[in-house]
């Protein structure tokens, strides 16, 4: 059996989402019952700004969701092809949002991986209120050793986790689980090597979530390295200022909004979205 836990550092993420329960994801995903760890992308009604204020809240927070819910869909568009044959592997899957809304879109297997005992648990409780735990299951397992068999994925996404591991190994790891022309999409926050190193503004964001963003130049060594060759390659950060600007106004702010609106309009950090190929 794999060791899932293998540092402290490791340790100390998984310890982070253990115990998170931070009203700006719960609340959101009960609006639904889909529940994202990650951010959102697309313009927001204004309207909800001038509704009544005991309304305004909650309107608020349902605008959110759906910029959220957009994200994911954008990410997973880039699946379209697939069919109910395929396989989908979910990495760092965390409550299981995106995982449910790629079995609704495609029929298949999801499996989603997060080190994170209580996200595991809690998305396979919602996996088995859906009716789809036979086809969509979540695994406490680490995404750099994921134990499934080599070549047993069609497709491979990361949302938002890649800030947390190395991404030679992660890599590494999804070249084997992918079959030939296998794709992998991947959402991330990453630093400007045009600017220079990490700014200030990135440096509060991986110290607030524990994590290590990458510089961008950094994914695309690592793709080709490990046999990717890239066919998208979009900058998200336009898209995603509005959700920031919304969230910074709103009741469920979390105190790192500044840093991400300062580090996206200096220009030090962009929100990305890559897909790349399996050869
Ligand atoms: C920001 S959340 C994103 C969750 C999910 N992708 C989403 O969009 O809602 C980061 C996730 O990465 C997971 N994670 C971090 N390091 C990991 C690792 N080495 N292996 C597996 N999961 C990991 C965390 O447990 C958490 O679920």
């Amino acid at each position: 059996m794999n060791i899932v836990l293998r540092s402290a550092y490791q340790r100390s993420v998984a310890a982070y989402w253990n115990n998170e329960k931070a009203p700006v994801n719960l609340k959101l995903g009960e609006v639904d019952g889909l529940y994202h760890h990650h951010y959102g992308i697309g313009d927001y009604d204004p309207a909800v700004l001038e509704v009544p204020a005991d309304v305004r809240d909650q309107a608020i927070i349902v605008e959110m969701h759906r910029l959220e819910t957009a994200q994911a869909d954008v990410l997973l568009d880039h699946f379209s092809y697939l069919t109910a044959g395929d396989r989908l592997l979910d990495a760092g899957s965390g409550r299981g949002g995106t995982s449910f809304m790629a079995h609704k879109l495609f029929g298949c297997q999801v499996d989603g991986v997060s080190i994170s005992e209580s996200q595991v648990e809690f998305a396979n409780g919602q996996a088995r209120e859906r009716g789809v735990a036979d086809l969509v299951r979540f695994h406490f397992r680490n995404m750099l050793d994921t134990g499934f068999e080599t070549g047993s994925m069609s497709g491979i996404w990361t949302n938002e986790t890649t800030m947390y591991v190395d991404l030679y190994e992660l890599f590494g790891e999804f070249a084997r689980l992918l079959a030939h022309g296998g794709r992998y999409v991947c959402i991330t926050g990453c630093y400007n090597d045009v600017t220079g190193g990490r700014s200030r503004a990135v440096s509060q964001i991986d110290q607030h979530y524990i994590c290590n963003i990458h510089p961008r130049s950094e994914y695309f060594k690592a793709l080709a390295d490990n046999d990717f060759v890239p066919i998208s390659v979009v900058d998200l950060t336009p898209a995603t200022i509005p959700y920031w600007e919304l969230r910074a106004r709103s009741s469920v702010a979390s105190g790192i909004e500044d840093a991400f609106l300062t580090a996206y309009r200096e220009g030090s950090f962009h929100y990305l979205l890559s897909a790349a190929d399996r050869i």
